[in-house]
């Protein structure tokens, strides 16, 4: 077992605790010790029955602990990513969270720092990148791409082939049709039907999804630039080793 800390302590980051303890009381795999959280508020307080230990720059106290950013919501996603360059930790550092009732199917793949919660599916060759949050019931089809720092809240749904690229958010029960792109950092509303390929930075809503307006990313903070969100984003998306990436493993005698 290794110590985990989750950043964060929000509703993400209570709900990833209790995923780490459904994994855990199926054989345990990590040892959770509590929050880091830069509200001050919360320090010395309990959530979930776990401690709120300080602020996320006491993390360094904690030696090579495994860590999960837990961070974001709707008004601000890019907060993850923000305090993912923050940290600037390496990959091995960051655990993977497969809730035990997630399935991943033939040739899927999840990478480090992600989140799958209860009940998502990943069919079969569905890809999931670093830093992702895959909210419960999510269902990623056939050859599905959810690029880092990415956000699918409860319910969403993707067709085959289809494509959510860096840092993008897709609201709760949202559809997207087979091969569709949602570009980076753009934000898709609650119950959305998106059907046509959505641009960077924009918000789309509705049945037909359509243009809303343009993302409104919030200020960034000291820890680095705001993503441009109408062109590349400064850093090229970095791949991870094939054994910094989880697949399913094999079951002895299947
Ligand atoms: C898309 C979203 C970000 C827009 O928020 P907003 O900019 O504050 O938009 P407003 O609420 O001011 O609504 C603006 C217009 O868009 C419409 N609209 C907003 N969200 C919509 C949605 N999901 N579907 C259809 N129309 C929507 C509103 O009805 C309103 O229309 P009107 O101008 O004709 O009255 C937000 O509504 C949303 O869906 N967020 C995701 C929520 C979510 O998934 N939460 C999960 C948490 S775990």
């Amino acid at each position: 077992m290794r110590d985990l800390v989750i950043v964060g302590a929000g509703g993400f980051a209570r709900e990833t605790a209790a995923a780490v303890r459904a994994v855990n009381d199926l054989r345990p795999r990590f040892r959770l010790l509590g929050f880091l959280d830069d509200d001050p508020a919360l320090h010395g307080t309990e959530r979930v029955g776990l401690p709120v230990l300080g602020g996320i720059d006491r993390l360094a106290e904690f030696g090579d602990t495994e860590v999960v950013v837990c961070v974001g919501n709707p008004r601000n996603y890019l907060a993850r990513q923000q305090i993912v360059r923050r940290l600037a930790l390496p990959a091995d550092r960051y655990a993977t969270v497969i809730h035990p009732s997630a399935h991943l199917g033939t040739a899927c793949s999840v990478g480090p720092g992600t989140v799958l919660l209860a009940g998502a599916v990943l069919t079969a060759e569905a890809t999931v990148g670093e830093h992702v949050a895959v909210m419960p019931h999510v269902v990623l089809t056939h050859d599905s791409r959810v690029s880092d720092h990415v956000t699918l809240a409860s319910g969403v749904r993707l067709g085959g082939g289809a494509a959510v690229h860096l840092g993008a958010y897709v609201g709760a029960g949202a559809l997207i049709r087979e091969g569709v792109t949602i570009g980076e950092w753009s934000q898709v509303g609650m119950g959305s039907v998106v059907l046509r390929d959505v641009p960077p930075g924009e918000v789309w809503v509705g049945n037909p999804a359509h243009r809303l307006r343009a993302a409104e990313l919030p200020t960034p903070a000291a820890t680095g630039p705001v993503p441009q969100v109408n062109g590349a984003h400064p850093e090229p998306e970095v791949a991870p080793t094939p054994d910094q990436r989880w697949t399913m493993p094999t079951v002895v005698g299947s």
